[in-house]
């Protein structure tokens, strides 16, 4: 399957949203990337249900939600609510992550789980049949425009393997410092997903900067 493309809105201009949505509409990213941030789980704070709902009055493709928050369960019927359509929850905030996981499924949503750079892949093999995602942190969650932690790479073809193993259908998207000269690298150590934020609202020219990472093979 061809790698999909998702950019984080994280690095719009907040001013002028709806220009912004209506660019990622126009071209050829896959999904909208929404990163929700509590200044707890991360040290910042980012936006909530009403700027996700105004996204997805114009968003004509998946919304990926990514939850940096604790105790994300409260919330998983709100997202819903305001359109989420992919909802992934941090290992290292889930106590319960099976439960985690079954619920966000039972309200009809593809359910993700995204691991810090420090965790090991293997904490997941006991859930990886139950994901429809995972999604590793390239970067230390709770800010766009970091820089790539190259150790991902070896982390994809781990996490890759175990799939496999476990007949998981999970797809690998990849979260952080995704730039046109990784993006090969990550695309061919079996990434499925690349987000990008700073690489695509700070070119020049957004949607062809898209349309590169989409043609990447
Ligand atoms: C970081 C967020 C990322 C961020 C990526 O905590 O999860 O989604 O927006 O931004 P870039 O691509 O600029 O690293
Ligand atoms: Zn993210």
């Amino acid at each position: 399957m061809a790698h999909l493309i998702a950019p984080s809105i994280l690095s719009a201009d907040f001013a002028n949203l709806q220009k912004d949505i209506e660019m990622i509409n126009s071209s050829e990213a896959d999904w909208f990337h929404i990163d929700v941030m509590d200044g707890v789980f991360v040290p910042n704070i980012s936006f909530g249900f009403p700027v996700i709902k105004q996204i997805k009055k114009y968003a004509k493709k998946p919304l990926d939600v990514h939850l940096m928050i604790v105790e994300p369960d409260r919330y998983f019927e709100r997202f819903k609510e305001v359109g989420a359509d992919i909802l992934s929850v941090h290992y290292e905030a889930c106590k319960h992550l099976h439960r985690a996981i079954q619920a966000i499924k039972a309200l009809d949503m593809k359910a993700g789980v995204v691991l810090n750079p420090h965790a090991s892949v293997y904490v997941l093999e006991d859930i990886l049949a139950d994901v429809d995602l995972v999604m590793l942190m390239s970067v230390n969650p709770g800010f766009g425009g970091q820089k790539f932690i190259k150790n991902t790479l070896a982390k994809i073809s781990r996490l890759k393997e175990l799939i496999e193993k476990t007949n998981s259908k999970a797809m690998i998207e990849v979260d952080g410092g995704v730039n046109l000269a990784n993006a090969v690298d990550l695309i061919r150590s079996g990434a499925d997903v690349l987000v990008a934020g700073n690489t695509v609202f700070a070119s020049d020219d957004p949607i062809d900067t898209i349309s590169k990472l989409k043609k990447i093979s």
